[in-house]
């Protein structure tokens, strides 16, 4: 073990996109960063792309939608470093824009959850124990103003068009993980909040979103470093509170 002074942050999802863009930055923070990736090749590419800027980043082998691979990984960083004090839960997949809900096949559903939803849960509930240590601890969850209700339920929604029922599902059941983890938190100094990165030109964004990576990775950095009295608890787009 290595144990070190500087805090050290987990990116799930870290190889590509907004989760890429976040660990970069975090990293620029002065924060030893562990960027998860499910793929092996992909991963190292994306650490030495960190490292030969000269930031300290080490990619870990991580499939959040398998249960061994994530305890497997929380016991590598706590051998390798002793400590983990942030846990961005990143990774996602979008596998149903063309498809309705009274057509949702329950497989596309179930595959969605398990990557979206139950990967930063069972992430959350093993990063805790290692946040308590140190008695200090911030969870962000990637999440979307798609799995707002506020806007599901809202018939002049200017989403109201789109689709992607698993993803949406996924999110809100994400947004709820969120608010339950921050009030059993609350009394630490462990804060919790999702996010909505705005649209975003990635591989799940699409060509023809307008925001790029690197400035949607400010507000969940902002919240993967929020002082001892930020908020927990919240859902933050562009720094500012919206509803769930
Ligand atoms: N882009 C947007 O407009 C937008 C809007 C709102 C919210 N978000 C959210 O922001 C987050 C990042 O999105 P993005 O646009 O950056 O997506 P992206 O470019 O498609 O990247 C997704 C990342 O998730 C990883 N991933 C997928 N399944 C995984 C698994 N089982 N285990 C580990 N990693 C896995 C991918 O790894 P591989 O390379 O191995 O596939 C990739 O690194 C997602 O949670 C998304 O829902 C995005």
């Amino acid at each position: 073990m290595h144990a070190t002074t500087k805090r050290v942050a987990l990116v799930t999802g870290a190889n590509r996109g907004i989760g890429l863009a976040i660990a970069s930055r975090l990293a620029r923070l002065g924060l030893t960063v562990i960027i998860g990736v499910r793929d092996e090749k992909n991963g190292k590419e994306a650490e030495k792309r960190l490292t030969d800027n000269g930031l300290d980043a080490h990619f870990t082998l991580l499939d959040v939608s398998n249960a061994t691979s994530i305890i497997a990984a929380l016991g590598r960083i706590d051998d390798i470093f002793g400590r983990l004090d942030v846990l961005v839960n990143n990774a996602g997949i979008m596998i149903d824009a063309e498809t309705g809900i009274l057509e949702l096949p329950l497989g596309l559903l179930q595959k969605t959850l398990e990557i979206n939803t139950f990967g930063p849960l069972l992430l959350s509930q093993g990063c805790v124990p290692l946040m308590q240590r140190h008695n200090y601890g911030r969870i962000v969850n990637l999440s979307s103003t798609l799995g707002a209700l506020a806007e599901i339920a809202n018939p002049d929604s200017k989403y109201k068009e789109l689709m992607s029922p698993a993803y949406r599902l996924s999110k809100i059941m994400l947004n709820g993980i969120t608010a339950l983890l921050a009030q059993e938190l609350r009394d630490s100094n462990i804060l919790v909040n999702a996010v909505c990165p705005g649209w975003v030109r990635t591989d799940l964004g699409g060509p023809r979103a307008p925001i790029l990576p690197e400035e949607a990775a400010e507000t969940p950095v902002w919240l993967a470093t929020l002082p001892d009295d930020g908020p927990t608890g919240g859902f933050f787009r562009e720094h500012q509170p919206i509803p769930w």
